[in-house]
C-alpha cells in the first residue's frame, strides 16, 4: 500500500480555542486566475481558557501568503510560520489584537468546488465544512463566531453583481478603471463555513414577503441569464417555508434580504450561507417542460430545508462538526413535518422510509455504519451521510413522537431561548427536550451513540377464553465497526391490534389501562405487554407510521398481510405489508419455489386497492411500486446474487402486470388527461399513478409497453409525463428504444439539467448492455468529470441506483466505477469519495462478485496519492 494512513479527529479531543474573534473585515478582489484577499480580524484571549500565551494556529490551505500585520505593524516572516495547512504566529499579545493578512487563492484552478471557485464565469464560494481555509488564514471551525464586514471589488462586464452575507451596504464604481464594489453587513455573528461570496453575471427573479411581526424582506433568487423565468417556483416555495416556520415553530426571518444563488457546478444539493444560500441549479430551476414532479417536490423541500437552517443550524450552529446531526437531522425532520403539512402526509412517510432503507439501513449494516453522532473521522466531508442526515432525523421524529407535539415545540422554544447565538452540543438539544417535557432522556442518547439498526423479535400468543393477547418483543442491535457490544434503546412504537372486520379494537394494556395514545414503549431488551379485553384474535399492526427507525425480524405470514394491505386503519402500515407481503413472495422465488395460491392472493389484494375510490391516487403507485432490489439484498443480508433478485422482482413484477392488466388499462385511461401542467399533490399523484401502471404493464407485456409509451412519449407536453414514458421505454430492448433516446438529446441538448436526465436514462436501464453503454458514454463528447452532476447523472445512477447492471457478472460495472473514482480522485476528492460508497456492500455479495469488487477496491487503495476523503472510504470498506 502506498498511501500513508492520514490522521483521525476525535470527539474527545475537542479543546476551545484560545483566541476568540470579534469583527472579520474580508476585501476580495476578484480575478479568476489569482484572486486578492485582504482581512482584518479582531483578536481577544478566550477568557474561558487558561492557556496564556499560547500561539495562534490558524487554518490555511493551498494559499500564496503575502503580507502579516499585528496591530498595524509588518510582521517579519522570522515571526510566524506557514505550513502547507497552517499559519502559526508564536507570539501574540495576552490583550485584543489586530491581524491583518493578505494572500492570493485561485479560483479557476480550483476543481474541487471548495472554497472560492469559478462555475460557468461565476465565483463562488463553499465554505462547509473546511472550505474557508482555502479562502483566507483564519480559525476554520464552527464554534469560533465573528461578525463579517465584506468588500468586494470586481470588474463590471465579468461581474456586474457582487454578492455576500447580510444586509446590503454602499456600492459602486471604482474611480479610475472597469472595477466596481460593493459592500456586504452581516450583523449575526457566524462561523466560517457560513460565507459566502458570489460574483459574476446572473440575472434575477424578485419578490417581497411581509414577516408576521411586520418586517419586509427582500427576496431575490439569482441565475443564470435567461433562466429568470424558471424561479418562479422556487420562489413560492420559498415564501411558503418562511410562512410554515413562523406558524409551526414561531421562527421569524433575521435580515432585510434573502437571497439564494443557482449555480451548476455543486458538489452537493444546496448550501445555506446565512442570508445567501447557493443551490445546485437542479433544484431550483423549473418549468414544466424541463422538470418532471419528482424535480418540482425535491426544489420545494430543498428550499424549505436550507431555509429552515437560518434557525436551526445558523442562529443555533454546531460546536464541532461531530454535533452535524444537531443541525442536519433536525432540519431534515423541520424540511419532512413542512412537506407533510403541505402534501400529503402518508405519502410524504412513506417516501422518506423507502429513502431511509434504501440510504441508510445499508450504511447502518455495513462498514461505513457510524453512529448518528460519529466519535472520529479522517475527513469530515464524508459524514454528510444518509445516518446523521435521515437517521437523525428520525431520532427528532421519535423525541416528538415520546413527549408529544405540544412539548416538542415548547422543548425548542426552549432551545432557541438557552443557545440562540452559540454554537451548541446533541447534549445541549437533548437536555431542552427533557426540561421542557420532565422526560429523562438518558436512555435515548444510546441512539445518537449507537451505530446498527436494531431488530425487533416479535412473539403473540392469544387466549380466547382469557380474552388475553400477550405481546414479547425482543430487540437486538447486530455488532458494526468498533462497536461489538449493544444497549437497548427506547423503541417507542405506534401499535394496533386489527379486529377481524379491519377495525382496531381498544388497547387495554394490563397494569395501565386503556391506552390514550396507540402507543407502547419498549426500553428493555425483552418485554410482554399483556392485552385485556381483547374479544377476537387480532392482527397485529405494529411499528405504525413507522414511528422507530428498527426491522421487525419475523414478518407475519402472507395472510395476515394481505388482511392488513386490505384493512389497516394506518396507511403507512397498509403500504408496509404490501411491501413485506412482496418481500415474501420474492424470497420465496428465490429459494425455488412460490405457491401460485399466495401471488394469486396479493394480486387479489392489490386489485382491492387498485379499484378502491377512496384511495388517493398517489397511494395507488405507491401500492404498486415492489421493494427495490437493493432493499431486498440488505433485508437478505448474504451470498447476494443480485442478477438472480432481479429476475425473481421481475418475475412477480410480470405476475402483477398480466395478472391485473384490465384494472391497470382501466387506470392507464383515467389517468389520462389533457389539462395544463400543475405541480399539486393531486396532479402529481395522478401522473405518479400512471407511470407505475406503465410501468406494470409494461413488466406483464414489453410489446404493450413499448406501444403505450411510445404513445405517451409522442403526446407528451411536460417533463414529467416525457420522463414518466421514457423511463418506461428504456427498460425494453428494441428499436423503439434508440430512436427515442436519440431524440430526446436531439431535443434537449441545450439544457444541460436535460442532458444529465438523458445520461441518467440510459445508466438506469437494467439490461445487459448497460456497462457497455455507459463506457461509450463516458466518450460522448457531453460528458465530463469536471461537473458533479453529470459524474452523478452517468456513474452515480449506474452504481447507486442500478444493480443489476453495477453487479454485472463479468466486473466490469465495478471496473467503471473504479476507472471513474481514480480519474476523478485528484480533480474533486469528494465527488470521487461519494462514488466510492456504491461498493460499501461488496461484503455480502456471493463469492465471484464478492472478489471482483474487492479487487476493485484494492487497485484503488493501492494507488498513490489518494485524497484523505477517499482513502477513508476505501479502507473502511475493505474492512
Ligand atoms: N449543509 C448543506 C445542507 O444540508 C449540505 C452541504 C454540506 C452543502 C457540505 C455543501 C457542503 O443543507
Ligand atoms: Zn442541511
Amino acid at each position: 500500500m502506498n498511501n500513508v494512513s492520514p490522521q483521525t479527529v476525535y470527539l474527545k479531543d475537542y479543546q476551545p480555542v484560545p483566541y476568540l474573534a470579534g469583527e472579520i473585515f474580508l476585501r476580495f478582489v476578484l480575478e479568476p486566475e489569482a484572486t486578492e484577499v485582504a482581512s482584518r480580524i479582531e483578536f481577544r484571549p478566550n477568557p474561558a481558557v487558561q492557556r496564556k500565551g499560547a500561539p495562534l494556529v490558524l487554518d490555511g490551505e493551498r494559499l500564496e501568503l503575502k503580507s502579516v500585520q499585528l496591530d498595524g505593524e509588518l510582521l517579519d516572516p522570522s515571526r510566524y510560520e506557514v505550513t502547507a495547512t497552517h499559519l502559526t504566529i508564536a507570539d501574540v499579545p495576552q490583550r485584543p489584537f489586530t491581524l491583518e493578512i493578505i494572500t492570493i487563492c485561485h479560483p479557476k484552478a480550483n476543481s474541487e468546488l471548495s472554497g472560492l471557485y469559478v462555475s460557468s464565469n461565476v465565483f463562488c464560494t463553499q465554505c462547509e465544512a473546511e472550505g474557508f481555509r482555502r479562502i483566507t488564514y483564519f480559525y476554520d471551525r464552527p464554534d469560533v463566531m465573528a461578525r463579517y464586514k465584506v468588500r468586494i471589488e470586481g470588474p463590471k462586464a465579468a461581474c456586474p453583481v457582487l454578492l455576500s452575507n447580510g444586509n446590503p451596504g454602499a456600492s459602486g464604481p471604482i474611480p479610475g478603471g472597469d472595477c466596481h464594489f460593493a459592500e456586504w453587513d452581516d450583523p449575526h455573528p457566524k462561523p466560517t463555513y457560513l460565507f459566502a461570496l458570489v460574483a459574476g453575471n446572473l440575472a434575477l427573479a424578485r419578490d417581497v414577503y411581509v414577516t408576521k411581526s411586520g418586517r419586509k424582506v427582500e427576496l431575490r433568487i439569482y441565475v443564470e441569464t435567461g433562466k429568470e423565468n424558471r424561479c418562479g417556483f422556487a420562489m413560492e416555495a420559498l415564501k411558503t417555508s418562511m410562512r410554515w416556520d413562523e406558524e409551526r415553530f414561531g421562527l421569524e426571518y433575521d435580515l432585510d434580504i434573502f437571497m439564494i444563488v443557482a449555480v451548476s457546478d455543486f458538489n452537493m444539493g444546496a448550501m445555506e450561507n446565512k442570508g445567501l444560500n447557493v443551490f445546485n441549479d437542479k433544484y431550483i430551476l423549473a418549468l414544466p417542460e424541463t422538470a418532471t414532479d419528482v424535480d418540482y417536490v425535491n426544489i420545494e423541500s430543498i428550499i424549505a430545508h436550507e431555509y429552515f437552517h437560518n434557525w436551526t443550524g445558523n442562529r443555533i450552529t454546531c460546536r464541532d462538526w461531530f454535533q452535524l446531526c444537531l443541525k442536519e437531522g433536525l432540519t431534515v425532520f423541520r424540511d419532512q413535518e413542512f412537506t407533510s403539512d403541505i402534501r400529503s402526509r402518508a405519502v410524504k412517510r412513506i417516501a422518506d422510509v423507502k429513502r431511509l432503507r434504501a440510504d441508510q439501513f445499508p450504511e447502518d449494516g455495513g462498514p461505513l455504519a457510524h453512529p448518528v453522532r460519529p466519535v472520529s473521522y479522517i475527513e469530515i466531508n464524508n459524514f454528510y451521510t444518509a445516518t446523521v442526515y435521515e437517521k437523525g432525523a428520525e431520532l427528532c421524529r421519535m423525541m416528538q413522537t415520546l413527549i408529544g407535539r405540544d412539548a416538542f415545540r415548547k422543548a425548542m422554544d426552549l432551545y432557541f431561548a438557552r443557545h440562540d447565538g452559540e454554537a451548541a452540543t446533541v447534549e445541549d438539544f437533548v437536555r431542552c427536550m427533557a426540561d421542557a417535557s420532565g422526560r429523562n432522556f438518558d436512555q435515548f442518547f444510546t441512539w445518537y451513540e449507537q451505530a446498527g439498526t436494531p431488530e425487533v423479535t416479535v412473539t403473540e400468543t392469544y387466549n380466547e377464553a382469557a380474552r388475553a393477547y400477550e405481546l414479547t418483543l425482543e430487540q437486538a442491535t447486530p455488532a458494526t465497526p468498533g462497536q461489538a457490544d449493544k444497549k437497548p434503546v427506547p423503541i417507542p412504537l405506534g401499535i394496533g391490534l386489527v379486529g377481524p372486520d379491519g377495525r382496531d379494537m381498544p388497547l387495554d394494556l394490563d397494569g395501565v389501562g386503556v391506552l390514550n395514545e396507540p402507543l407502547i414503549e419498549l426500553n428493555e431488551a425483552k418485554k410482554t405487554f399483556r392485552f385485556r379485553n381483547v374479544v377476537k384474535k387480532p392482527v397485529l399492526s405494529l411499528n405504525r407510521g413507522f414511528s422507530a427507525p428498527i426491522r421487525i425480524k419475523n414478518a407475519a405470514p402472507i395472510p395476515e398481510q394481505l388482511f392488513l394491505m386490505k384493512n389497516d386503519g394506518d396507511t403507512f402500515n397498509r403500504w408496509e405489508a404490501s411491501q413485506r407481503a412482496a418481500h415474501a413472495l420474492i424470497r420465496a422465488r428465490l429459494s425455488g419455489g412460490v405457491p401460485a395460491a399466495d401471488t394469486k392472493s396479493f394480486i387479489d389484494a392489490l386489485r382491492t386497492v387498485l379499484t378502491d375510490s377512496r384511495l388517493d391516487d398517489a397511494f395507488k403507485a405507491l401500492m404498486l411500486g415492489l421493494p427495490g432490489e437493493q432493499e431486498i439484498a440488505t433485508l437478505i443480508g448474504r451470498d447476494i446474487d443480485p442478477g438472480a433478485i432481479h429476475e425473481a422482482r421481475d418475475a412477480l413484477r410480470a405476475e402483477i402486470g398480466q395478472g391485473l392488466k384490465d384494472v391497470l388499462l382501466d387506470l392507464w385511461r383515467k389517468t389520462e388527461s389533457h389539462a395544463p401542467f400543475r405541480p399539486d399533490p393531486d396532479e402529481t399523484g395522478r401522473r405518479s399513478l400512471r407511470y407505475a401502471v406503465l410501468q406494470a404493464l409494461a413488466g406483464g407485456n414489453a410489446a404493450l409497453g413499448i406501444e403505450l409509451a411510445s404513445e405517451q412519449l409522442a403526446q407528451a407536453t411536460n417533463m414529467t409525463d416525457e420522463i414518466g414514458a421514457l423511463s418506461t421505454l428504456v427498460t425494453l430492448e428494441g428499436p423503439e428504444r434508440e430512436a427515442a433516446i436519440a431524440a430526446f438529446h436531439d431535443r434537449h441538448k441545450g439544457d444541460h439539467l436535460l442532458v444529465d436526465k438523458w445520461f441518467a436514462l440510459q445508466a438506469s436501464a437494467p439490461l445487459s448492455s448497460t456497462p457497455a453503454r455507459v463506457r461509450e458514454l463516458m466518450r460522448h463528447p457531453d460528458f465530463t468529470l469536471a461537473n458533479p452532476n453529470r459524474v452523478r447523472s452517468l456513474i452515480g445512477v449506474l452504481s447507486m441506483a442500478n444493480p443489476f447492471a453495477f453487479h454485472a457478472e463479468d466486473g466490469d460495472g465495478y471496473a467503471i466505477l473504479a476507472d471513474t473514482i481514480l480519474a476523478l480522485d485528484p480533480k474533486n476528492p469528494q465527488v470521487s469519495a461519494r462514488m466510492a460508497t456504491a461498493f460499501r456492500s461488496w461484503g455480502m455479495l456471493e463469492e465471484k462478485r464478492q472478489a471482483l469488487a474487492k479487487a476493485q477496491l484494492e487497485r484503488i487503495l493501492g494507488t498513490t496519492g489518494l485524497s484523505r476523503d477517499l482513502f477513508e472510504i476505501v479502507s473502511k470498506s475493505l474492512g
